[in-house]
């Protein structure tokens, strides 16, 4: 098929690599020229493991890159993969992706027939009320539109969307269903996910359900693990139980400092946002973002506990949002800093590759080029991203000047630390 994905940001350009991989001819679509040539120049805009080999090897074939939103009219369905940044008030940004659909629908005026999918995450509504009447405009009935949510985590995108467990076809009419079939046909029929049909509204809140299922799987462990704390209990291995359970599942139960991102924060907010809005107030959810700002507290309670946080030197051993990725938006280590400083306590942050972004958020704290150096001379430590190097730190404790370690990851084993009177504690443990 012909295809274009309009927006090569980090779900655009995986999607449009993965299209090209399925056999598809992909046309990308953006503004910004430096993304279009090095796509064309066989490199990703973005670091996603597996995307920069996808790319080179589809570049001079089957994916090309471009400026010119009259480029789509060569294909049949079109993706629009573009930004929907949060407001200050958690309520999405569609200013973005309008004028995107604008362009679609003012370019598309003479077609005969296409199908406009919506990939950004958009509260339930937008697609039908604000978007489809944009891209209608001028083409009206020729196009026929869909809505097909995206998984993706960060670190592992290209794999998550070849091998996914599902995939969401939200359409208004049967030709819509069916041009999405065929678009993801390669796909279903080599892994076999899940094929779920259904409406748009349906698609988009399936989206955001997702999102907030997970974030509150995530909240709600944090929420048994600091009753596990209260009580001496060590909630990992709670965990490990109830995740036996198969209507409960091990998978996101790792209880600890909380969850960040570009993707839970902003949609979890989103969607409570959009409901109240509609005059509901979603209380479950309102818990889920209360106990993710209160996991970063508890952490510096702990460490007030065993160390006189004024004029403190603190160790921040990881600053990422999650490990395998240098993305800082929504990291808990944010909060963990604001409030260390607000004790009047020195942060020193070390991470192994979000220094820089970090640097940028906090100018005014040192960093330092290894967990060691961060740790020497230190009053004591808190552990933010399960970095895998941090579970590797044995004689380096050693170096502290008072070997305090609040671990919000259970990344340590307080059994490697060297020093003898070092005191460990888990946030959840
Ligand atoms: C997430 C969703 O997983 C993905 O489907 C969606 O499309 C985008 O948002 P991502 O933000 O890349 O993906 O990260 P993910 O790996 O899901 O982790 C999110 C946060 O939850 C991280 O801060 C992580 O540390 C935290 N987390 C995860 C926990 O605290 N405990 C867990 O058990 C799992």
């Amino acid at each position: 098929m012909d295809i274009s994905v309009v927006g090569s940001g980090y779900v655009g350009t995986t999607i449009a690599a993965c299209f090209a991989d399925f056999g598809h001819e992909v046309t990308a679509v953006d503004i910004d020229e430096a993304i279009v040539s090095e796509i064309n120049n066989g490199k990703a805009p973005i670091h996603e493991p597996g995307l920069s080999g996808l790319i080179s090897e589809h570049a001079e074939g089957r994916l090309m890159a471009t400026t010119e939103y009259t480029d789509i009219q060569d294909t049949e369905v079109t993706f629009l993969a573009l930004p929907t940044p949060a407001n200050e008030d958690g309520s999405i940004d569609t200013s973005i992706i309008e004028t995107g659909a604008e362009r679609v629908g003012e370019v598309l005026a003479s077609t005969d027939s296409h199908t406009v999918v919506v990939k950004s995450t958009v509260v339930p509504g937008t697609t039908q009320e604000v978007l489809a009447p944009k891209i209608k405009s001028e083409a009206g009935e020729a196009i026929d539109i869909g809505m097909n949510p995206e998984f993706l985590r960060e670190g592992t995108a290209v794999q998550d969307f070849l091998e996914p467990d599902k995939v969401v076809f939200g359409t208004e009419n049967r030709s819509a269903r069916i041009e999405l079939q065929k678009v993801f046909r390669p796909l279903i029929d080599e892994v076999n996910p899940a094929v779920v049909k259904t409406g748009i509204s349906e698609a988009e809140m399936i989206k955001y359900a997702n999102n907030a299922f997970l974030a509150s799987k995530i909240s709600l462990i944090n929420d048994i693990g600091n009753i596990c704390k209260e009580f001496n209990i060590d909630a990992y291995e709670v965990a490990d139980a109830i995740g036996l359970d198969n209507r409960i599942e091990a998978k996101f139960l790792r209880s600890g400092v909380g969850w960040g991102g570009s993707c839970f924060p902003k949609d979890v907010r989103a969607i409570i946002n959009a409901a109240s809005e509609q005059g509901y107030e979603p209380e479950m959810l309102q818990s889920a973002v209360n106990i993710n700002e209160l996991q970063p507290r508890r952490l510096v309670e702990l460490l007030d506990k065993h160390v006189q946080l004024d004029g403190a030197r603190i160790a921040v051993l990881g600053l990422a949002f999650k490990p395998g990725t240098d993305d800082i938006r929504n990291s808990r280590a944010i909060p963990v800093i604001d409030l260390l400083q607000q004790q009047g306590a020195d942060p020193v942050g070390y991470d192994p590759v979000a220094v820089g972004n970090m640097t940028e958020q906090f100018p005014e704290i040192e960093y330092t080029r290894s967990a060691e150096e961060a740790l020497t001379g230190a009053d004591g430590a808190v552990v933010v991203t399960d970095w895998d190097e941090f579970a590797t730190l044995t004689t380096e404790f050693s170096k502290m000047n008072q070997p305090v370690i609040v671990d919000g990851r259970r990344i340590i084993e307080p059994d490697d630390i060297a020093e003898e009177d070092a005191v460990y504690e888990g946030l959840t443990w």
